[in-house]
């Protein structure tokens, strides 16, 4: 079993070189000595390359407050959008109990709003809320998110209502700007506990601050294993310049070359549902990172062996425009193995005595083997184990190859200028104070 996360492009060999990796990742050092200078793109913007240090010195308050809304409610509602949610809900969905809200024991619940504006999900929510004893954790770094700020309204008005306006205030943590925005002005008003989101890190980046470690503290999970885990890679990548041992280099390199050669779909591909949003977090990372100036691959996801009931066919004959990342757990945490049957009616016995976490890795060998032979090009990502720690390295080996692959593409992979598009629409439809004559403009259009 390797120690770290580890990459292997075995599988892409047929559609790149190893060589022309190799010098792509090597000429790429000068990406993270940019990086590391902060001379490049988006330079206000790279706080999170050393949170892996920087954040040790508020684990010790964020473990506090985790406690404390843990001893005074059962479930938490998360509430934000986007890099304000996703990386925590990643971390939580990989690393709890599959069927949490069905466990009786201490645990605590956690839900999430505000990341639609669908009035049935938050109708739902409110109807589970009336029968629980809540908290709510409001993340925003602008503070003015229509989603969240929607759900914020509704869920405070909610919890004030059941519990007193007092009482509401100390299970109300907010996170948001130092600043700036409606977030940080209610929090101060109300005198709601709250954490900051430095300045210099973007919403997609920011899950080793408060706006992921709380979430995934309040859930149980070891979140200083989580740092020790990212400060590791940390070492493997952002502080080693040969190429040829540096995954993030290479990954970024790998899928550079894949785009050249005319995949431009690259679609993660996990054999755990633990995975699902931690791809879900990927897509938005490397997606509002690298989608821009007409470039970019187009990030999509799968859950095997799910999908391979759907989308495997597509995969394997439709298009071919598609390549994958897939991430590999070597070891399962648990263990169930397939019983023998006397009359074999299902004919299974030839695996019985076998765990499933063989029949899964058999799985993936022979789906890569089929879908490489129907002309997919794979970079297999793999982790010893689905822990904190190697969900820390996952976390910030994907976050600097993502800035070393849009540095590759030539774009700034820290902002996002295409997200204000709809917002403008929205707001001149609802008729929102300031844009009244763009709000006729489009209403003659609909
Ligand atoms: O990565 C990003 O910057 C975005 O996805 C933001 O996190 C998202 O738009 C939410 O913004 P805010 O945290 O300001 O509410």
């Amino acid at each position: 079993m390797k120690e770290n996360l580890s990459i292997n492009l075995k599988n892409a060999s047929g559609f790149i070189s190893y060589e022309e990796v190799i010098a792509l990742a090597q000429q790429s050092v000068r990406h993270i000595d940019t990086l590391n200078a902060g001379t490049g793109a988006g330079n206000d913007f790279l706080g999170w390359l050393s949170l892996p240090d920087d954040i040790i010195q508020q684990l010790d308050r964020i473990e506090n407050t985790a406690l404390h809304l843990r001893s005074v409610s059962d479930l938490t509602v998360v509430i934000g959008i986007g890099g304000s949610y996703l990386g925590a809900r990643a971390v939580i969905e990989a690393l709890s109990h599959s069927f949490s809200p069905l466990l009786k024991s201490t645990h605590h619940d956690i839900v999430y709003a505000g990341q639609n504006i669908c009035e049935d999900y938050l109708s739902e929510l409110l109807e589970i809320l009336d029968g629980r004893n809540y908290s709510i954790i409001a993340i925003s770094k602008s503070g003015t998110t229509t989603e969240p700020a929607i759900a914020f309204r509704i869920l405070k008005d909610h919890l004030e209502k059941k519990i007193g306006k007092e009482a509401a205030g100390s299970r109300i943590i907010a996170i948001t700007d130092s600043r700036k925005g409606a977030l940080r002005s209610m929090a101060e008003t109300n005198g709601y506990e709250s954490f900051v989101i430095p300045d210099n890190v973007g919403g997609r980046y920011s899950v080793l601050t408060p706006v992921g470690l709380l979430p995934i503290a309040i859930s149980g999970i070891d979140i200083r294993m989580l740092v020790n885990g990212a400060k590791k890679m940390e070492e493997l990548t952002r502080k080693n310049k040969n190429a040829s041992s540096n995954p993030a280099l290479l990954y970024a390199a790998a899928r550079n070359l894949i785009l050249q050669s005319g995949k431009s779909i690259e679609i993660m591909v996990g054999f755990t549902p633990k995975l699902h949003f931690m791809a879900e977090w990927w897509k938005q990372l490397y997606g509002e990172s690298e989608g821009k100036d007409g470039k970019g691959i187009f990030p999509a996801s799968v859950d095997m062996t799910t999908d391979l009931h759907s989308l495997g066919q597509y995969i394997q004959d439709g298009q071919r425009i598609l390549f994958e990342t897939m991430i590999s757990v070597e070891s399962p945490s648990r263990m169930v193995t397939i019983p023998e049957e006397k009359d074999d009616s299902d004919q299974l016995n030839y695996i019985a005595g076998k765990r499933l976490s063989e029949v899964n890795h058999n799985a993936e060998k022979g789906t890569t083997l089929a879908h490489n032979d129907g002309g997919v090009p794979i970079v297999s990502i793999t982790i010893p184990t689905l822990d904190a720690y190697y969900t820390g390295q996952i976390i910030y080996f994907f976050e600097i190859a993502c800035a070393i692959s849009g540095y590759i593409l030539d774009v700034n992979p820290f902002d996002q200028p295409g997200v204000e598009a709809y917002k403008t629409n929205m707001f001149a439809l609802l008729n929102k104070p300031g844009f009244e004559a763009a709000g006729k403009k489009l209403k003659e259009r609909i």
